[in-house]
């Protein structure tokens, strides 16, 4: 079935000029693009983002890099997106990532992992509707 799920590249992935790179393989993938923007996060939206790891021991430290610079946020529409994307993303941490997906190739660290990317489909509808207003996403025919 058709999904959407809310993709993050983090400020390190801006940073580090990676946003073309890890961008293009959604795309390549077949997955269609319905929403795009470069935001700089606040620490409101990272609690709200993040609410679920409050209390941990990395949650401040991971409010801090997520409010370090801008991150794009994308929108990506396709049979089976939160589960297509996430095996793209490869695991949290980067080195137990595996070649061939965007932490396994780019990434080393856990924290600073380049991609944020929804788990569940329902955690992906809370966080599209966090991240992007209902006029900022694009509806494609059934088709395309
Ligand atoms: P993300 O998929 O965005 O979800 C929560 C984020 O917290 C995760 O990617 C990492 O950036 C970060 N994270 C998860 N576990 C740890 C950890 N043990 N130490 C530091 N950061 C972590």
């Amino acid at each position: 079935t058709t999904q959407r799920t809310l993709i993050l590249l983090k400020p390190d992935a801006v940073q580090r000029r990676l946003v073309g790179e890890i961008t293009a393989r959604f795309e390549r993938k077949g997955l269609r693009l319905a929403g795009l923007k470069l935001v700089q996060v606040s620490r409101e939206l990272a609690e709200k983002h993040y609410a679920v790891h409050k209390g941990k021991p990395f949650y401040e430290s991971l409010l801090t890099f997520l409010t370090s610079g801008p991150t794009v946020a994308l929108v990506w529409e396709g049979r089976e997106a939160v589960a297509v994307c996430r095996t793209l993303m490869g695991m949290t941490d980067g080195a137990k990532s595996p070649p061939g997906t965007i932490r396994g190739d780019f990434a080393l660290s856990v924290q600073n992992n380049l991609v944020h990317g929804s788990d569940s489909l329902e955690n992906a509808a809370i966080e599209i509707a966090l991240w992007f207003k209902d006029e900022e996403l694009v509806n494609f025919a059934a088709t395309d």
